[in-house]
């Protein structure tokens, strides 16, 4: 997640039941190359040590002891003034009501009334607490211009009642960090990103398919919906799971099993699109017949019939133009010149090309190989993982994109 690199992001932990969580967030920070501040109220102190995120932070924890403290503890102004983000994670309906009603009372609250900086608000709480006349104008009141709240997941709660008030996964609340923090250079921008195998059924239990995961459309999608994309994803059968929308309308997965209904999901998801992202590896082949059921072992035939699967961008063509349409090439040899044919053959206008085989090119594992574009030189691209990829990518998309100030030339 490239917007919180090298980023000063102040994580405030409040009394919840939720607040062992927090490290996981910090963590995660951290990870993405964060510098991470910690502020924790007397009530979260309570639940969680003070000295567990001075371990993972690796910075000096302000506590309220430190707010009444005036021989050179952690002053609220030098913290609200060396935050990029501030990120409450979990969020109390008692600290909620602080920020609503400008209070600065304990060193958390004093440093976000003392910032400018956007804040992130994770309330985690008891259904009937969250869904309570009193925390609900309380949210009301906030400044919309700066806190961005990111609402409870609904499911089992510590009091064994199910309902909203979860806190949610710590993945989810670094990706609404980064997108709080921005830049969001895609928002106005819809992009199409086609992900995942497709598998063709030969009887009930047994297909063609590939070894795709998925995940090189999937962190392009997660990706491009940070940056503020609105976001349609078409996604073939894979256990990686899709991004989580931000709101309605920011990402809509459709999930598919055949090419076929993957060229219909991508048809549908055309109109009033900017982009279209085809990363993925649809099945070239189906069984020229299907069996109704299940054949037994003795019955199999010993040759398979096969016929073409739709070519999903040829089928598409007419519908794409003014579109910016990005594809991908996985080669076992000569990758570059095989993906520029590909290129020119498909009329894209920008292609990646990686190597595949042994153990590249599928799964969780780091990406390289050539990004060729039709009017540019071919760029190099070091192995990265498919995270840093997608962003380095939609780079290059919104290059050529005039809503975001490109050119489609
Ligand atoms: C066991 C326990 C669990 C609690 N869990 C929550 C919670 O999940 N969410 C919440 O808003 N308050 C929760 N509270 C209440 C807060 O701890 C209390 O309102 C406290 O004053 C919050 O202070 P703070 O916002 O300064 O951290 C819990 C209290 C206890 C004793």
């Amino acid at each position: 997640m490239r917007a919180l690199q090298d980023r000063t992001i102040l994580l405030g932990i409040t009394g919840g039941i939720a607040a062992y969580k927090a490290g996981y967030v910090a963590r995660g920070l951290r990870k993405a190359g964060a510098n991470v501040r910690v502020v924790m109220t007397d009530a979260a102190t309570k639940f969680v040590g003070p000295v567990t995120f001075e371990a993972l932070t690796e910075n000096p924890v302000g506590t309220d002891a430190d707010f009444f403290h005036t021989g050179g503890g952690v002053s609220h102004v030098e913290i609200a003034r060396a935050s990029d983000l501030i990120v409450i994670a979990p969020c109390t309906a008692t600290t909620l009501a602080r920020l609503a009603n400008g209070f600065a009372d304990n060193l958390l609250s004093a440093v976000v009334l003392a910032s400018r900086a956007p804040v992130l608000l994770v309330p985690s709480m008891h259904t009937q607490m969250w869904q309570s006349h009193a925390v609900q104008s309380n949210l009301a009141r906030l400044d919309p211009a700066r806190f961005r709240v990111m609402p409870p997941e609904a499911g089992d709660l510590a009091s064994g009642d199910v309902g909203p008030g979860r806190f949610p996964e710590p993945d989810d609340i670094l990706e609404r960090a980064a997108a709080t923090l921005g830049p969001r250079d895609l928002e106005g921008v819809t992009i199409v990103v086609t992900a995942g195998p497709t598998r063709e059924p030969m009887d009930p239990v047994r297909l063609i398919t590939n070894p795709s995961t998925g995940r090189m459309g999937i962190e392009i999608a997660r990706a491009a919906q940070v940056r503020g994309a609105r976001v349609r994803l078409v996604l073939g059968p894979t256990e990686v799971p899709p991004p989580r929308p931000f709101d309605a309308g920011s990402m809509a997965v459709s999930r598919v099993t055949t090419t076929d209904q993957m060229l219909e999901a991508t048809r549908a998801a055309l109109p009033g699109a900017n982009a279209l992202v085809m990363a993925a590896a649809p099945a070239d082949q189906r069984p020229a017949a299907v069996r109704p059921a299940k054949s037994r072992k003795r019955d199999l035939p010993t040759t398979l019939g096969l016929e073409a699967t739709p070519d999903i961008l040829a089928t598409l063509r007419p519908a794409l133009a003014g579109l910016v349409v990005m594809g991908f090439a996985a080669e076992t040899d000569d990758v570059e010149a095989s993906g520029r044919r590909k290129l020119e053959e498909k009329g894209l206008d920008l292609l990646f090309a990686n190597p595949v085989g042994g153990d590249q090119g599928f799964g969780d594992r780091p990406n390289e190989g050539f990004l060729i574009a039709r009017d540019r030189e071919t760029q190099v691209v070091m192995a990265r993982s498919k995270a840093d990829l997608a962003d380095l990518l939609l780079d290059r998309l919104a290059e050529r994109l005039p809503a975001c100030g490109g050119t489609t030339a």
